[in-house]
């Protein structure tokens, strides 16, 4: 079972603008990221939920972090199962005991860091380009990784903004949890 962090940066590591949403438009980048979360458990923070609720799709399985109690606002469609955790622990152990095979966290940045220690495949697209934005992806230590596969570096077709899309996996045993009772 993986838990999957699915992001896109730039050549700084900027994920996203302080006032919300995305530093770039990319049509192709985000029919990949729509691909790989077809049909399955999104864990998502609240901030990006607010900013995604016409993107999620029927077969999307999705729980929302976040520490208080409003309701959550209602998706365009009805018959997607939406549900939300106080805490990433919370939100994992509800996908793993509705039998996900796969959790996939699609940010935005304090959820990313909030997965990260448990991640076990990191599917991040490089977008190359610096867009001056100031939310960043998490710091990552990359030696825990291995890059097991990458894409052609492709041209997004309706801007030319080029971007390259790699996918790490964790190499075994270094979870921080893990690494902590190591001898
Ligand atoms: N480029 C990409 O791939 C990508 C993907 C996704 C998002 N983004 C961008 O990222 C930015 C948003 O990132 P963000 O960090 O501001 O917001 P976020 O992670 O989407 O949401 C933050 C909220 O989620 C909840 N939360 C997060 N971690 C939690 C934890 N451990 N326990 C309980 N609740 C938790 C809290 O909600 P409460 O305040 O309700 O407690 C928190 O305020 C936007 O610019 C967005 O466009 C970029």
């Amino acid at each position: 079972m993986h838990t999957t962090l699915i992001a896109a940066h730039d050549e700084d590591g900027a994920i996203g603008r302080h006032s919300g949403g995305l530093p770039w438009h990319l049509p192709d980048e985000t029919a990949h990221f729509r691909a790989y979360c077809q049909d399955k458990w999104l864990i998502v923070g609240r901030q990006t939920f607010n900013e995604m609720l016409g993107w999620f799709q029927p077969g999307h399985h999705i729980i929302v972090l976040t520490s208080n109690h409003h309701p959550l606002p209602a998706l365009p469609h009805p018959d997607i199962h939406v549900e939300s955790a106080r805490s990433m622990e919370d939100a994992q152990t509800r996908a793993l005991q509705s039998g996900a095979a796969e959790i996939v966290v699609i940010g935005g940045a304090r959820t990313y860091a909030a997965a990260l220690p448990a991640a076990t495949r990191l599917v991040l697209t490089t977008v190359h380009l610096h867009s001056q934005a100031t939310v960043l992806f998490p710091p990552v230590s990359w030696n825990q990784w291995r890059r097991t596969h990458t894409s052609h570096r492709r041209q997004d077709t309706s801007t030319t903004v080029e971007f390259t899309i790699d996918t790490w996996e964790r190499i075994e045993n270094t979870h921080p949890q893990q690494a902590a009772i190591a001898p």
